[in-house]
Parts: C-alpha cells; sequence; structure tokens
C-alpha cells in the first residue's frame, strides 16, 4: 500500500538554527508511531544536514533545485548535490517561486527542467500546480492542464511514479488566503489531474500517484481532505512550522 504523506513546507522560517532545531526536536519527540503515514520536512537548505543528524523518523526535502546538473549558475544547488547531503524530496514549481514578484517568476518548461533533473539526481519532486483565480468559465482548469502537460513533457513512465502533485491553488496560500479550498474543490482537480496523466501515460501508470492538498491546511480542515477529498496527503505551509497543530494533522492522516 502506497503511504499517505504530510510535507512541511517551512519556506524562509525560521531564521536561526538554533529555532529551527527547536522545532524540528519538539516534532520528533512527540511524533507517533507511524504505519500508514510518511512525514517530511522541508526545511531552508542550510539546517538541513544538522537536523538530519536528529532522527531518522522523519524525510527531509528541500524546496527548489537547479534545473542542471553542475558548471558556472552562481547560486543554484544541483539535485545530486541536495540529495547527498540527505534530501530525499524536492518541492518544485511551488506558486512563490513562479512568482516574479516573491522570487524567480519560474515558468512550466524551467520546472519541467528541474523536474527532470531531480528525478536524474535522486530527489523525489513534489510538484506543485494551482491557479490563481477560479472562474466561472472553467478557465482554471485549461490551466492546470497546462501546467501538467508541460511539466511533464519528456518525463517517462518510469519516472513519473517518483513524482507526488500538489494541488495549491494561488488564493488558498498563506495569511492572505480568502479561504482553503473545499474537498469537493480538491477532488475535482485530482481526478481531473489523474485523467489528462492517465491519457498521457495509461491508466496502469497512474495507479500509484500520489496528489496532496496544499493551501491554508489545518487539523480543523485535514480530516474533511481526506475522506471527502480523498487527499493522499498535505503539504502545510505556517502549520508545519508549529509542532502542535503539524503533529495534529500527521495524527488525522495517520488514523484515517
Ligand atoms: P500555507 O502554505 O499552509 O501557509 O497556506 C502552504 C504552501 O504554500 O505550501
Amino acid at each position: 500500500m502506497t503511504k499517505k504523506i504530510v510535507i512541511g513546507n517551512w519556506k524562509m522560517n525560521p531564521v536561526s538554527f538554533v529555532e529551527a532545531n527547536k522545532i524540528y526536536k519538539d516534532i520528533v519527540k512527540n511524533l507517533p508511531t507511524l504505519k500508514k503515514t510518511e512525514v517530511v520536512v522541508c526545511p531552508p537548505v542550510v539546517y538541513l544536514e544538522n537536523l538530519k543528524k536528529v532522527s531518522k523518523k522523519i524525510s527531509l526535502g528541500v524546496q527548489n533545485s537547479s534545473y542542471v546538473k553542475s558548471g558556472a549558475f552562481t547560486g543554484e544547488l544541483s539535485a545530486k548535490m541536495l540529495s547527498g547531503v540527505g534530501a530525499k524530496y524536492v518541492i518544485l514549481g511551488h506558486s512563490e517561486r513562479r512568482s516574479p514578484a516573491i522570487s524567480g517568476g519560474e515558468n512550466n518548461e524551467l520546472i519541467n527542467k528541474k523536474v527532470i533533473n531531480a528525478i536524474a539526481g535522486g530527489l523525489i519532486p513534489v510538484l506543485c500546480v494551482g491557479e490563481n483565480v477560479r472562474d466561472a468559465s472553467l478557465q482554471y482548469l485549461g490551466f492546470i492542464e497546462t501546467q501538467i502537460l508541460e511539466c511533464f513533457e519528456g518525463v517517462s513512465k518510469n519516472a513519473l511514479k517518483k513524482v507526488i502533485i500538489a494541488y495549491e491553488p494561488i488564493w488558498a496560500i498563506g495569511e492572505n488566503a480568502t479561504r482553503s479550498a473545499t474537498p469537493a474543490e480538491f477532488l475535482e482537480i485530482s481526478i481531473f489531474i489523474k485523467k489528462i496523466l492517465s491519457d498521457k501515460y495509461g491508466a496502469k501508470n497512474i495507479t500509484e500517484l500520489r496528489i496532496i492538498y496544499g493551501g491554508s491546511v489545518h487539523p480543523e480542515n485535514a480530516l474533511s481532505f481526506l475522506m471527502e477529498g480523498q487527499a493522499d496527503g498535505f503539504l502545510p505551509g505556517r502549520d508545519s512550522l508549529k509542532p502542535k497543530k503539524f503533529l495534529e494533522i500527521i495524527k488525522i492522516v495517520e488514523d484515517n
């Protein structure tokens, strides 16, 4: 059975290793025995190696990796380097990295290269997709279809099996979110993505594909996403930095 997965995206937080270590140790210390759930924390990369020494119970990930293997790319880190220091997962295509105002303004073509390089370098991509607005004329479906098809361009059937998809509508993310998505909205997109990928790769190649939800995930709404939304897990941001809340989300996933 494929495990459910809870992936904490710490973003550019907290500001010191002392704090990061405290949050991480708090989570590890109170982590229940898990049989059906994998827990991942994606801290700022500078904390990764030290957090790795704390526990083997949690997998670590990073929030970005390069689209190339090595060379004259100032400031970049390759997938192989990151897996070499203990990362197992990489969040790719997050809306904050797609945003020109926040970071590089990454487009699907670049994210596609990152997905391919991540897999080749030994990382499991957590590919984020999601629309900016939900319009009544359903253009958001076309937007997500383009994100999926362009980000999976040239990705083989075997490589697909290594990818996790996170549906994170931009309007549901962070402090400025109007609301989280509803479980029904998540389920609609999850079925839609599976249809696109089964048309591309064949139905039998997507049976193990995990589609998780992100965007204002809290202990209060996690259960409904699992039950009504059939989510395979979550990508919480803010609540992944609050050990009590993160642990509550993990427990809800493990128990359901
Ligand atoms: P949030 O962030 O849970 O704080 O809304 C989610 C994300 O951006 O991955």
